[in-house]
């Protein structure tokens, strides 16, 4: 029994709810009664740390939040720095973190080392120490993305790979050195199958996913004797802007809800809720690892026989 005296059984939701009997107390009419309080306590109670990478809510890096939010967690947030007087990219993202208690909200352009470091100066400044880093940024060029990677030029694969990959590397190196991450922190970024095997019109993209994933690999091993574990989810086709200038989208979802084992697309929540688990103490023993948050869609080596002839209606 998880938590013995429970009235009701565990309901399976992530958050950690404690019915704590409290002491006999006074009841109105002088008689003592049994009070029972409910103590919500959730997963993230006390923990803090960084989401990078929010454009708007549609943004995966937004349905990570709602979730840790929900279990508890104190953040700070970043936006695209914005050009000009209009702070347009601030705004979209304080509509949104406002809201929920953001600790602080700040521009940051992975290509500058100094925008960097002062989230990092920031968050060791408002939290000591943080749980978790959340990495969800990536960019190409449109016209290096779209044509094929042998069209791609060489300040378009620097871009891309300075923005899509490298970006973590600085982000995990400034909270190293700035030492602002606790002894069992979670950093977590997001990937796509399109690093492991050639989806076409993924592209550019794939061969800075891979940089991403090996990257995954080499700061686990590096900063798994301090505690820090380094992740990734691998995450199925999800409507954000980012998605929208890759390859054509909507046969992308088509495709998927074809050739996956469980006939579907997944959710942003998805991505979320497992995000949210990746980064808690519940896999305390997972580091390196590629998820796959994808209803099976990399396990196919080939398509279902119902791909091609899609089962007869039933009258
Ligand atoms: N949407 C999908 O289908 C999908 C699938 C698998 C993986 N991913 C990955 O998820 C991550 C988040 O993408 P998304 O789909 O939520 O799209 P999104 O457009 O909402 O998020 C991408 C974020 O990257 C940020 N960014 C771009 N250049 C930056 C820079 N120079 N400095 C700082 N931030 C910068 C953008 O501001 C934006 O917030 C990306 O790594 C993407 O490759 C997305």
């Amino acid at each position: 029994m998880l938590f013995p005296g429970l009235a009701e059984p565990y309901d399976t939701t992530p958050v950690l709810r404690a019915r704590l009997l409290l002491q006999p107390a006074q009841g109105r009419s002088g008689s003592k009664v049994q009070q029972t309080k409910v103590c919500t306590m959730g997963l993230f109670t006390g923990r803090k740390g960084l989401v990078l990478g929010i454009a708007n809510e549609r943004s995966i890096a937004w349905a990570i939040t709602e979730n840790l939010h929900r279990e508890g967690a104190e953040m700070g947030f970043t936006h695209m720095p914005d050009a000009g007087d209009r702070p347009k990219n601030q705004n979209k993202v304080a509509k949104l973190v406002d809201p929920i208690g953001s600790k602080f909200l700040l521009p940051m352009d992975v290509c500058n080392d100094e925008h960097i470091n002062a989230v990092v100066a920031k968050a060791a400044e408002t939290f000591g120490r943080i749980d978790f880093i959340v990495h969800s940024i990536a960019f190409a060029p449109p016209a290096d993305l779209t044509g094929p990677t042998w069209a791609c030029s060489r300040n378009g694969f620097k871009t891309a790979m300075e923005i899509s990959a490298y970006s973590l590397l600085a982000v995990a190196g400034a909270a190293r050195k700035q030492n602002v991450l606790s002894s069992d922190a979670s950093i977590l970024t997001l990937t796509y199958f399109g690093g492991e095997e050639v989806i076409p019109g993924y592209n550019l993209m794939g061969i800075c996913k891979a940089a991403l994933e090996c990257s995954v690999r080499y700061l686990a091993s590096e900063l798994g004797p301090e505690g820090v574990r380094v992740n990734a989810i691998s995450a199925g086709p999800v409507k954000t802007v980012s998605a929208m200038g890759v390859g054509d989208f909507d046969d992308m979802l088509k495709l998927y809800a074809g050739i996956s084992p469980m006939r579907r697309n997944i959710t942003a929540d998805e991505v979320g809720r497992t995000a949210m688990a990746m980064l808690s103490n519940l896999t305390s023993g997972i580091t390196g690892e590629i998820l796959h948050v994808d209803c099976g869609f990399s396990v196919m080596g080939a398509p279902p026989a119902d791909f091609f002839t899609p089962p007869a209606q039933s009258t």
